[in-house]
């Protein structure tokens, strides 16, 4: 039976785990779920935010689904155990270089968005961030003592060719299933890099993507565009650094960034790794008060990517709308109800 790695890790994670758990149970009970430690909980008790044993588990089950890593009493752990460092181990690990990233509004908070309702209502957008690459891993990169009191920080920008046409391919299908629409972010004004990922995108879309409609656009207009018109995307694929960027600016336009679940994925057939897009949120976490939709909706994703099950993918999402149709709201969605109470909602609507 297929297995659901669980990651809760830190902050606000295990909370909305928990609630992950409560709607497995009931909506696919034959799912197998597992838990490992990871993460800053990780590092204190092994020194390290991700042992062998959890990144094997990873790597053997169908899916995996983290809950947030990070706070502020890792700050002086070192930087190569830092719970963020174990999530990019993780990621390059599984080599999930495909990260979707959607941002749409759901209809009953189109008044929590800090856009005009009219600018939000009925968005649909998705992001493919390049997760793997980029300056996030590219080599070299450090501080150097320049000696005269001053220093030198450094970091390398890198694509190849296969990087960027994976990532770009994995664009092109899923605009095929949606309004068919792509934008190809980056700065061929400036970055070398940028100028090789547009030449990259323009070859892979002429040889076998032709259907699809491209439009390519600089990185820093994209940010513009996407808070003055955000409707006008359908599938935006861009870097690893300025997907990160984009994709948040994105997540606010929804109302929330306690509403958005991300999925990572690499090759066919191997797991993929599904995260909230929210971070551990240490100011509220073990207090009961996070929104639990992320975690719950990246979960759908994990349903319906890698467990192979549509059907109860779409019985979920209807469960979270009806949920918020409804006046579920969780604090960030101005309401009262605490976690457990929107797990609540949700498991009354299934
Ligand atoms: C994200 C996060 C991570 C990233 C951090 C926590 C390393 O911001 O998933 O967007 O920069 O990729
Ligand atoms: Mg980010």
């Amino acid at each position: 039976m297929a297995t659901l790695l669980l990651l809760p890790g830190d902050g606000i994670g295990p909370e909305v785990c928990a609630e992950v758990r409560r709607v497995a149970a009931v909506l696919t009970p034959d799912l197998t779920v597992k838990e490992k430690i990871y993460g800053g909980v990780s590092y204190d008790a092994h020194g390290t935010p991700l042992t062998d044993d959890t990144l094997n588990a990873a790597l053997g089950a169908d899916a995996v689904l983290m809950g947030a890593v990070g706070g502020p009493q890792w700050a002086d752990a070192p930087r190569d155990k830092r719970p963020e460092a174990g999530l990019l181990a993780l990621r390059k690990a599984m080599n999930v270089y495909a990260n979707l990233r959607p941002a749409y509004c759901f209809e009953a908070l189109a008044d929590a968005s800090s856009l005009k309702s009219e600018l939000v209502s009925g968005l649909d957008l998705i992001f493919v961030r390049e997760l793997v690459g980029g300056v996030y891993f590219g080599q070299p990169r450090g501080i150097e003592d320049l000696g005269d009191g001053q220093k030198r920080g450094f970091d390398t920008q890198t694509y190849t060719t296969a990087e960027i046409e994976r990532a770009g391919r994995v664009a092109f299908e899923l605009a095929r299933g949606r309004r068919n629409k792509v934008h190809s972010a980056e700065k061929s004004n400036v970055m070398e890099s940028g100028l090789l990922w547009k030449q990259v995108i323009t070859d892979l879309h002429k040889r076998e993507y032709a259907d699809v409609e491209l439009e390519h656009i600089l990185a820093d207009n994209c940010a513009m565009q996407l808070v003055r018109a955000p409707k006008q995307f359908d599938v935006i694929v861009t870097d690893n650094l300025f997907g990160d960027i984009l994709s948040d600016a994105a997540a606010m336009l929804t109302g929330s960034l306690g509403m958005l679940p991300s999925a990572a994925l690499g090759d066919p057939g191997k797991p993929g790794l599904y995260e909230p897009i929210h971070g551990s949120a240490p100011d509220i976490a073990g207090k009961g008060l996070a929104n639990p939709l992320a975690a719950i909706l990246s979960f759908e994703m994990a349903l319906r990517w890698s467990l192979n099950r549509t059907a109860e993918a779409d019985r979920l999402t209807a469960a979270v709308n009806a949920a918020l149709n409804g006046g579920a709201r969780t604090r960030d969605l101005g309401g009262a109800l605490t976690t457990a109470q929107m797990g609540d909602a949700v498991l009354a609507a299934l």
